[in-house]
């Protein structure tokens, strides 16, 4: 039996969620219900990272304590992803009691090793960064590159993480594991990096950062946000220092950890040098997305145009996400940048879920009631062309997810989708029944529906609604696994009335979703 673990980062819960959150959010669901499609065991985890000095300064600013912020935006986050239909398993806070008392124990463990050990230390501090920046990371202007900010001048004595003892190590396992860090091609970026790295400070003084688990036995000091953060990972699953729960056991090593791009770097480096002092075995991938732009501009505060997910949903009435899902979860081929443009996802989703995917099951249904009573008759079902382009589009679609080529995924079945137009165009059904050859009418419309169950079935991680409005209509099984797609489920009897065909999607723009919304 396969299992598939997989992660998303947890996001800062300083603000809102906006739409580059969801965007990995989305991404993550999409790759995760397209697994429970195919494995038995299946695990989604995702969550909120609520410690460290952006939390404490921004709820001082708002006049909360920082677990009221955190409680306030966590549930944000939480609201977001149940709108966008985003199906994990479970949701961790960093403020959890159980991960806060393991993380101290890791801790402690990794000072008794000697992989943690204390030193004095002056450095440049960014709070957006949560992180130490080195000269060179800075911008002529002395400022962090990403923040547009001066770092601060942080002097103290902190615990320390040996990294460096992890370095050859980490650069073997990324060298012999070519598929670890996906695309591939920001494995030299990390080899790189790996080059100039240095021990790293892994606790704050508390006096400096009183938002933070403390040390055990030492509560000057607070355990600094990455050490916090990455085992959220093993600690929402029950790894424990003094033995682990049966559900790590089954589910740990991760098969797939999702994140941005910006924060590779912690993933690629730190997260497995932690696991290999804890001596656990490391994730089989780390998915490195790209960033979401707005209108191919940066999203910044500064700028004003931070879109959330509910604004779309709101801007455009739509009463469930599959749309923006579909739209999101395809912006970018695999690790590269995508881009968010209100014109762009309308005419996206209208074209491909509106008029070619729904008008698609739309029409032939209707054709179905108009020349057959809404039967299909056995002597329709049989071998041919389409059925076969219909299954090899499964296998690719497959490969596609096993590359975490999610936008190339959803181009192939749209490409199925096209090739069914097309089928039907080329048959001309409407012309066979005119012309009295009804049962050559009857098995290409027969050809039509069983494709669309494929069809149903590929699409419904990107658009669980809609996949089931399809299946429904074809009284076809949506929970069918992958390898069991046969396109030959469909038996012969009555399979629709008139009233129940209904459009699985309401163009963004037409004057009946206008009317479905009041
Ligand atoms: O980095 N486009 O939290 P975070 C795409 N807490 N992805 C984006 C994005 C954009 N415009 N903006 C942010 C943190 N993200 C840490 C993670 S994990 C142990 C700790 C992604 O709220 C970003 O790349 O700043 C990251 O993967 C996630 O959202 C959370 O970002
Ligand atoms: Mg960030």
């Amino acid at each position: 039996m396969e299992k598939f673990y997989i992660t998303t980062a947890i996001d800062y819960v300083n603000g809102a969620p906006h739409i580059g959150h969801a965007y990995e959010k989305i991404l993550t669901d999409v790759i995760y219900r397209h697994f429970t499609q195919r494995f038995d065991k299946t695990y989604f985890l995702t969550g909120t990272d609520e410690h460290g000095i952006k939390i404490q300064k921004t709820s001082a600013q708002n006049n909360m304590s920082p677990k009221e912020l955190c409680d306030m935006n966590s549930q944000k986050f939480k609201d977001a992803w149940k709108a966008l239909n985003v199906d994990y398993s479970q949701f961790i806070r960093t403020t959890d009691e159980q991960h806060e008392k393991v993380v101290q124990k890791i801790f402690k463990k990794l000072v008794e090793q000697g992989d943690i050990y204390k030193h004095s230390y002056k450095g440049l501090y960014c709070s957006g960064c949560e992180c130490f920046l080195s000269e060179k990371d800075l911008t002529e202007d002395g400022l962090c590159p990403d923040h547009q900010k001066a770092p601060e001048i942080v002097e103290e004595e902190n615990y320390f993480f040996k990294l460096t003892k992890y370095k050859d190590a980490i650069i073997k396992h990324i060298k012999t594991h070519p598929d670890f860090i996906v695309p591939s091609f920001r494995a030299n970026e990390v080899l790189n990096q790996l080059e100039n790295i240095e021990d790293i400070s892994v606790s704050r003084a508390t006096a400096n950062v009183s938002w933070g688990i403390p040390v055990l036995d030492d509560p000057a000091q607070s355990i600094y946000v990455w050490i916090d953060a990455l085992t959220n990972y093993i600690t929402a699953i029950g790894y424990d220092p003094d033995g682990s729960s049966e559900k790590f056991k089954e589910l740990w090593p991760a098969t797939v950890q999702v994140i941005g791009k910006d924060i590779l770097k912690f993933h690629s480096i730190y997260w497995p040098a932690i696991l290999m002092a804890l001596d656990l075995p490391l994730p089989e991938h780390l998915l490195a997305h790209g960033w979401i732009t707005i209108d191919q501009t940066k999203m910044s505060k500064s700028l004003g145009n931070v879109i959330s997910p509910e604004t779309v949903m709101e801007a455009f009435n739509l009463t469930e996400p599959d749309s923006l899902r579909y739209y999101m979860a395809s912006a970018a081929p695999c690790g590269k940048d995508g881009n968010y443009s209100d014109e762009d996802f309308k005419e996206k989703v209208n074209a491909h879920l509106a008029n070619s995917m729904g008008n698609l099951l739309n029409r032939t249904l209707s054709m179905l009631v108009k020349y057959f009573e809404g039967d299909i008759k056995p002597e329709f079902l049989g071998k041919n062309e389409l059925k076969e382009q219909a299954l090899e589009a499964v296998k690719a679609v497959k490969h596609h997810f096993d590359y975490f080529e999610i936008q190339e995924a959803a181009q192939r079945i749209i490409e199925l989708v096209d090739i069914t137009n097309k089928y039907v165009t080329d048959n001309a059904p409407w012309t066979l029944a005119k012309e009295g050859q009804i049962e050559k009418c009857g098995i290409v419309l027969t050809n039509v529906l069983q494709v669309m169950t494929v069809i149903a079935s590929l699409i419904y991680p990107f658009c669980p609604n809609i996949a089931k409005a399809m299946s429904e209509q074809l009284s076809y099984d949506i929970n069918t696994k992958l390898d069991n797609i046969t396109c030959e489920v469909l038996k012969s009897g009555h399979l629709i009335d008139k009233e129940n065909i209904k459009p699985v999607f309401l163009r963004l723009d037409s004057e009946l979703a206008d009317k479905s919304k009041k």
